[in-house]
């Protein structure tokens, strides 16, 4: 029996889409902290050079191989492979069902501040206790549980209703919405005092605030940011037709993920040097920064401003976590030919349990909480996942992808599918710089990043001082 796959509906469905899965709280929530615990400004040019000389083409590359294969990303390199090459799809799964499980945690957090704010009495915490309020929130067990289930059920319900209807509209509606309210709280984050330090620490680069770690850091963020490295892109373009322009559409989707993360810090470094609060401050930095201007913004105003802040940042989530759900269901409805409706509610429950540990982790349990000591320091079991699956994996899914295109699909096979929909696109410019990236500069700058982040992050081997 032959099943009828979904698809985007045109281009804008498809850009809408894969810029609602690029953009979400790896823009808003985990890109700031990471510009404040490596440097700033330093840090901020060398994820945006990881964005456009390695993100970019790799982009490029995934939709396209997703598009010639017509079918998940298991089956992708399987069909365009062999089963061995599979294996690289496998991984990429396995990557996106673990980063799903945390990043589904984080986004209960974002649940919770949008009802407290709304709903509860967020806005009268005292104004220096916002870090603690944040510290015994993530620690609660039954507000997480139920937020972060809720959550994963959301995402479910829609990724249940299909590529047009579910994915497509949701994105098409929200991703808007969210640019002008960011734009709106950077004017406000403007005018209070001390806004331009927090300028300065963000646009004035330090270069000696450069190190192997600024750079690996600022690479993973790149792939987590673009949803890249584990065949999410790969499953979206296999639901787009062969008309479109793939660089258009990419170009498009990279370009609404950079602003929308450069924007997020625009809004935070402003507000956290105002309020004169540390930029390292870890995970907690945009919970413990935006609630204290809401609370400023006295009871109406905060409770308006900041309630669709944190409703615009859960729809942002959602429509990652959506990305990320439909990349297991798809290799299973593909693949295993099962009924989408059991298989997304069955993964969604399986992941949800999966990252049961990384809720548990901040504060409730401290088996958890204290789960191994790296990099100088206790880490979580969020932390543990999070550096494993998204920080190496997805690097490392990106150097197998690179590898699996130079030596077994090859780059004509790459640009002969690029060029439909592109008849420029042979011959030009652009296609060599592609060609390079993914022949020579992704396998040996990610394979090198690769070993190195191993032996120095874990291993605790420092080769770069
Ligand atoms: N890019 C999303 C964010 O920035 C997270 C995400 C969604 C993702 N789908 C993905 C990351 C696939 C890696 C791979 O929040």
């Amino acid at each position: 029996m032959v099943i009828k796959r979904g698809r985007f509906s045109n281009r804008l469905g498809f850009v809408a889409a894969a810029a609602g899965s690029a953009v979400g709280l790896g823009n808003i929530w985990k890109f700031p902290y990471e510009t404040g615990e490596n440097g700033g400004a330093a840090f901020l040019l060398i994820y945006l050079i990881c964005t456009i000389a390695i993100g970019f083409p790799v982009m490029i590359s995934e939709i396209a191989l997703g598009r010639k294969a017509q079918t998940d990303a298991y089956g992708a390199y399987n069909k365009l492979g062999n089963r061995k090459w599979g294996l690289i799809g496998a991984f990429g799964i396995l990557c996106g069902i673990m980063i799903l499980s945390f990043y589904n945690v984080v986004a209960g957090w974002a649940f919770g501040y949008f009802v407290q704010i709304v709903f509860g009495d967020l806005l009268s915490v005292g104004l220096d206790d916002y870090s603690a309020h944040f510290g015994a929130y993530v620690a609660d067990f039954w507000d997480n549980l139920i937020f972060s289930f809720a959550f994963m059920i959301l995402t479910g319900l829609i990724v249940v209703r299909g590529i047009k209807d579910g994915i497509e509209t949701a994105s098409k509606f929200f991703m808007p919405l969210l640019f002008l309210i960011l734009i709106g709280l950077i004017i406000y984050a403007m005018t209070l005092n001390n806004a331009m330090e927090g300028i300065k620490f963000y646009l004035l680069p330090d270069f000696s605030a450069i190190n192997i770690k600024t750079v690996y850091s600022a690479l993973g963020q790149a792939f987590f940011s673009l949803s890249l490295g584990m065949g999410a892109l790969i499953t979206y373009g296999s639901y787009i037709k062969k008309k479109e322009n793939i660089v258009k559409s990419a170009a498009v989707v990279t370009l609404a993920d950079v602003s929308v993360a450069f924007l997020a810090g625009l809004l935070i470094f402003p507000l956290v040097f105002s309020q004169g609060q540390q930029p390292t401050e870890g995970p907690g930095l945009v919970f413990v920064a935006l609630p204290k201007i809401f609370h400023e913004m006295g009871p109406f105003m905060g409770k308006f401003v900041g309630g669709s802040f944190f409703l615009l940042l859960c729809f942002a989530a959602l429509t990652s976590t959506i990305s990320l759900l439909e990349v297991p269901v798809a290799y299973l409805v593909d693949e295993k030919k099962l009924p989408r409706k059991r298989v997304v509610f069955g993964l969604a429950l399986f992941i949800f349990i999966i990252g049961l540990p990384s809720m548990l982790s901040q504060g409730a349990v401290p088996f958890f909480t204290n789960f191994m000591f790296y990099e100088g320091g206790n880490k979580t079991f969020l932390d543990v996942i999070s550096d494993m699956f998204s920080e190496v994996g997805l690097p490392l899914g990106g150097f197998m992808l690179t590898v699996f295109i130079g030596f077994k699909w090859k780059t004509k096979n790459l640009s002969l599918e690029i060029s439909k929909g592109n008849p420029g696109y042979e011959g030009s410019f652009l296609e060599k710089f592609v060609n390079i990236v993914i022949t020579t500069v992704c396998p040996l700058l990610l394979g090198l990043i690769f070993v190195v982040t191993v032996l120095q992050k874990f291993l605790n081997v420092q080769i770069f001082g």
